[in-house]
């Protein structure tokens, strides 16, 4: 069991965020797939713990949202953090860049009971936005970094005050800028300061983007100096990719992000492995396609619109097909289908007793190559904000998803 702050996390796994991809129908089913595996275990979920405190099967973090746009209440903005229902502990992930709208918007978050927990996230690497000073350029400049975090905290401690327990605030990052600019230390322990709860390390640098391997060292050092709980991120593919990570660097938990594309059931595995089953879930193109049938219904319950929800589904479609032998015209169909009908009897026509295939297994998701960090101007000089960058920082929060 792993605490953030009151909450208890049952299975030390998270989902980490990706814009566009872990919606709340897609999180729901990585959800229900760790539970499944958590039981197929030796778990046992102690009972009667429904206030928000208690995740058995680990946290499944909501797709980032701005917090400018939470604050501007922008109708799309409100629709990702509709609650979900099912989810033991409501986990919001943050972006903000200025310490009053990001206050404002935990205020929203814990007043308007949408979040039980919530991650603030310092991690993109998007040229458009650290060009800015946003994403993973802002911890370079510790005294922002650290008003955003205290901001977060304190706007948490005020707002608890109405429910039974505080809603813990964690954080994530990067190692830093690239090699010779690292900064996950030193945020690391302004956030312990500032009373961030836990921290999650995405053991790469801006410089490396999403490609090269990560750094699982940078993950035990931070264990080693930190006595927050710390999670490792960054190329964990497999059930035995976690278990390596966490007996490599001693990290408290692992969160998964491209190693669930078009494999929701990684939770499965890791929540088995985690407690103590040797079982795996390998399934059959039927049972792959019995998923994806389920993916499309739960995002049409939630875009409350077939022809969107489906359009939604494209890319996971693709991820999902990886590795079977489906012919590539098929695929493409795949792609196209606007009802669910039409996705049924798609489905129906492939070879449905395929059994789950070597090739789809191991690395997936986008990797790219390293891109030199784009900054503001003489960004690096100093570790604080001087007056223009100060004034220019909101520009950081424009045009922003994910990353
Ligand atoms: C398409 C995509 C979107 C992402 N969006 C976010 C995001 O909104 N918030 C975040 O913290 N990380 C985001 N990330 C980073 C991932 O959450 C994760 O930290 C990163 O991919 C490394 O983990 P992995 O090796 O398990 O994929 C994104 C990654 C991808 C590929």
């Amino acid at each position: 069991m792993i605490n953030i702050g009151e909450v208890a996390i049952g299975t030390p796994v998270m989902l980490s965020p990706m814009a566009g991809v872990t919606n709340p129908p897609f999180r729901q089913i990585c959800r229900e797939f760790g539970q499944l595996g958590a039981q197929s275990g030796n778990f046992e979920a102690p009972s009667g713990r429904t206030d928000g405190t208690y995740a058995p099967a680990g946290l499944y973090i909501c797709e980032m949202i701005t917090t400018r746009a939470l604050v501007e209440r922008i109708p799309e903005t409100l629709n990702m953090v509709k609650p979900d229902v099912g989810d033991p502990v409501r986990s919001v992930q943050l972006y903000g860049v200025q310490p009053a709208t990001t206050a404002a918007a935990v205020k929203i978050l814990i007043e308007e009971d949408l979040a039980d927990h919530i991650d603030l996230n310092f991690g993109c690497p998007v040229p458009k936005v650290t060009r800015k000073g946003g994403g993973s350029a802002l911890p370079w400049k510790h005294d922002l970094f650290e008003e955003v975090v205290t901001a977060a905290v304190e706007a948490s401690e005020a707002t608890s005050k109405h429910r039974s327990h505080q809603v813990p605030v964690s954080a994530k990052f990067r190692i830093g800028i690239d090699d010779d600019h690292e900064t996950y230390r030193d945020v690391a322990k302004i956030a312990r300061n500032a009373g961030i709860s836990a921290l999650t390390l995405h053991a790469r640098t801006t410089q490396q983007h999403y490609a090269g391997e990560a750094d699982w060292e940078k993950i035990a050092i931070l264990k080693e100096c930190s006595d927050l709980p710390v999670f490792g991120n960054g190329d964990v593919f497999e059930a035995s990719d976690a278990q390596r990570m966490m007996d490599y660097t001693g990290c408290d938990g692992v969160v998964i992000g491209r190693g669930c594309q078009g494999r929701p059931w990684i939770f499965f595995d890791i929540a088995a492995a985690q407690h103590g089953s040797t079982e795996r879930y390998r399934p059959t193109l039927r049972e792959v396609a019995d998923v994806i049938v389920r993916h499309a219904q739960l995002s049409i319950e939630h875009f409350d619109d077939e022809h969107r929800a489906l359009r939604e589904m494209r890319k996971h479609m693709s991820w999902y097909m990886r590795g079977f032998s489906v012919g590539g015209e098929v695929r493409h169909e795949l792609g196209l289908v606007s009802t669910l009908e039409e996705l049924k009897q798609r489905l129906s026509k492939l070879d449905l007793d395929q059994e789950f295939p070597q090739a789809a297994q191991g690395a997936r998701g986008r990797a790219g190559n390293p891109k030199r960090p784009h900054l503001p101007e003489s960004w690096l000089d100093s570790h604080t904000l001087n007056e223009m960058q100060r004034a220019k920082i909101h520009e950081a929060e424009i045009g922003v998803s994910g990353g």
